[in-house]
């Protein structure tokens, strides 16, 4: 199995590569199930630090996704009643499962200070960014 250092740091990189080249991709991070825990712990991410490190399973957009097994898109998360706020800047987020063997193990989260932006394109496109991140975990 491919070794931690070296897929925390292609992880890295793949989310400086997302938020440098989408425009309204402002954070860019993974969330992976943390052990056997009902809960997920942050990975790599580009953007402000946060301090929602660990996310219980259910709790905000991030923790009903890891759930819900589907992606979740919310144009606008001041209308959101479960949702947990990372930065006043943020108007729109977008979580996307990761499956590995068929199993929902994280999912990619990204946060815009653009409201509304994300269409299926960013869905499909996502969905690929997470095929190909799971070959290599
Ligand atoms: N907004 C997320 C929490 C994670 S931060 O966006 C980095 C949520 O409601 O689950």
């Amino acid at each position: 199995s491919n070794n931690v250092e070296s897929v925390e740091n292609r992880l890295t990189e793949l989310c400086k590569l997302l938020s440098d080249s989408v425009e309204y991709y402002d954070w860019v991070g993974f969330y992976f199930k943390n052990g056997d825990k009902e809960e997920l712990k942050l990975g790599p991410y580009v953007g402000e630090p946060t301090d929602h490190t660990i996310i219980p399973f259910g709790k905000g957009i991030c923790g009903q996704v890891a759930l819900s097994n589907e992606n979740f898109v919310v144009p606008d998360v001041a209308a959101q009643d479960n949702y947990i706020a990372c930065s006043i800047t943020v108007k729109s987020e977008i979580v996307v499962p990761l499956f590995k063997n068929g199993e929902n193990i994280g999912q990619i989260d990204i946060d815009s200070n653009t409201p509304d932006p994300f269409t299926e394109e960013d869905e499909r496109f996502l969905e690929f960014v997470n095929q190909e991140v799971s070959q290599i975990l």
